[in-house]
């Protein structure tokens, strides 16, 4: 795969794919704006080496049809904020008029077209579409890593049409973070695994299996895997259906040497409200009726054993529903133990990430992923099509 620094740009047509699918409130401010700046170093290496800058994204899911509340227009505005230049925002990403506004950009200039999942020909991977997205470009940049596993036309289509390709600065970091902490790591590696659903991350969960030393399993999924041992989990979150699976995945870490860990004891409550009645139990002790909503403190201590001399730690996924205060403490918790082990420590996924910036330790978190599902998919073992199309 090359890196931009491989490509002369100067004078050239640069198709840069940038995810700018930020979060955004009812007034169209962005809240979070960490995939925007993330790609301003690669933006800012086209300005400098005087190439002609066309930026595409997508935008929410728009389902192929011109929708005004997922226009890019915010986006344009907050990039000529942080860039101090001039950003033009096309009235389209493909099309006459969009070719005439690239045909008379000049060297430095930028462009940002509209949002390109206003054509459903773009999560088709049409060959056309992404013929009319080459044609603005003599080279293409995909620093688009969050959603690389998607092969849409900006992320695998083009490639190939485009007379030189190359990924940005941003897909190459987060590739190599993944690179070393899942393929070259200093042990013992441990992978914390949290969130609703077994069945969602249950490919990551088996492929993590043959390579870390130890693994945390927490959030409500970690329910599943106590009532296949026969715990009594009362109310609380399960999947039936996986059962089984979790039975044998938990007989399969120990064939491997891998040790698991699995809450102790829980917070849990009645209802899932801010304002539930809340009791600290051990996993045998959940009444009837309630529902495990956080880790306890106890499983807050075990963990911390497991994180105490991992070298390498790779987090996805939160303990307990944190987004109330009232089940927030065991994945804070955890978000301090991360941050102060001394270990290369990436987390990944947009419910981690809210969690790790809710408790103010992003800045000792040796790196924190933009991508949700494409992190997903790279802890599943899979091959990114965004990135196998760079090849
Ligand atoms: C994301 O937010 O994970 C990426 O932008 C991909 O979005 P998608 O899940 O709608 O393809």
């Amino acid at each position: 795969m090359k890196s931009i620094q491989d490509l002369h740009l100067r004078a050239k047509r640069v198709l840069l794919r940038a995810d700018f699918n930020v979060p955004m409130d009812d007034q169209k401010q962005i809240t979070d704006d960490i995939r925007i700046r993330m790609v301003l170093p690669t933006i800012r290496h086209i300005l400098q080496e005087k190439g002609r800058l066309i930026i595409c994204s997508h935008m929410g899911r728009p389902k192929g049809k011109r929708v005004e509340e997922f226009s890019l227009a915010p986006v344009a505005t907050h990039l000529e904020t942080l860039l101090g230049v001039k950003v033009a925002l096309a009235p389209d990403c493909v099309g006459k008029e969009v070719e005439v506004l690239v045909g008379k950009m000049t060297e430095g200039e930028i462009v940002l077209l509209e949002n390109l999942r206003f054509h459903k020909e773009e999560t088709d991977n049409d060959p056309t579409f992404s013929e009319q997205l080459a044609e603005l470009a003599d080279v293409y940049i995909n620093d688009a890593f969050a959603v690389s596993h998607r092969a849409h036309a900006s992320v695998v289509g083009v490639a190939d049409l485009v007379a030189e390709k190359a990924a940005g600065f941003l897909l190459k970091t987060e590739m190599d973070y993944f690179h070393k902490s899942m393929d070259e790591p200093v042990r013992p590696l441990l992978a914390i695994v949290g969130g609703a659903k077994v069945s969602s991350k249950l490919g990551a969960l088996e492929n993590m299996l043959d390579k870390v030393d130890r693994m945390i399993i927490g959030g409500a999924m970690a329910n599943t895997f106590l009532k296949s041992t026969g715990v009594d989990v009362g109310a609380s979150k399960v999947e039936d259906d996986l059962l089984e699976k979790a039975r044998l995945f938990i007989d399969a870490a120990e064939a491997k040497g891998v040790k698991l860990y699995l809450p102790v004891d829980f917070v849990v409550a009645e209802t899932f409200a801010a304002d539930a009645v809340t009791k600290n139990v051990t996993f045998r002790d959940i009444p009837s009726g309630w529902m495990a909503l956080d880790i306890g403190p106890a499983s807050t201590i075990l963990f911390n054993e497991a994180l105490e001399d991992a070298k390498t730690i790779i987090w996805n996924g939160p303990m307990g529903a944190f987004e109330m205060d009232a089940f927030a403490r065991g994945t804070m918790a955890l978000c301090q133990s991360v941050a102060s082990a001394h270990a290369l420590s990436i987390v990944g996924g947009g419910d981690s990430n809210a969690a790790v910036k809710k408790s103010g330790e992003e800045r000792n978190i040796s790196y924190m992923s933009t991508g949700g599902g494409a992190f997903l998919e790279l802890m599943e073992g899979k091959m990114l099509p965004g990135v196998a199309a760079l090849a």
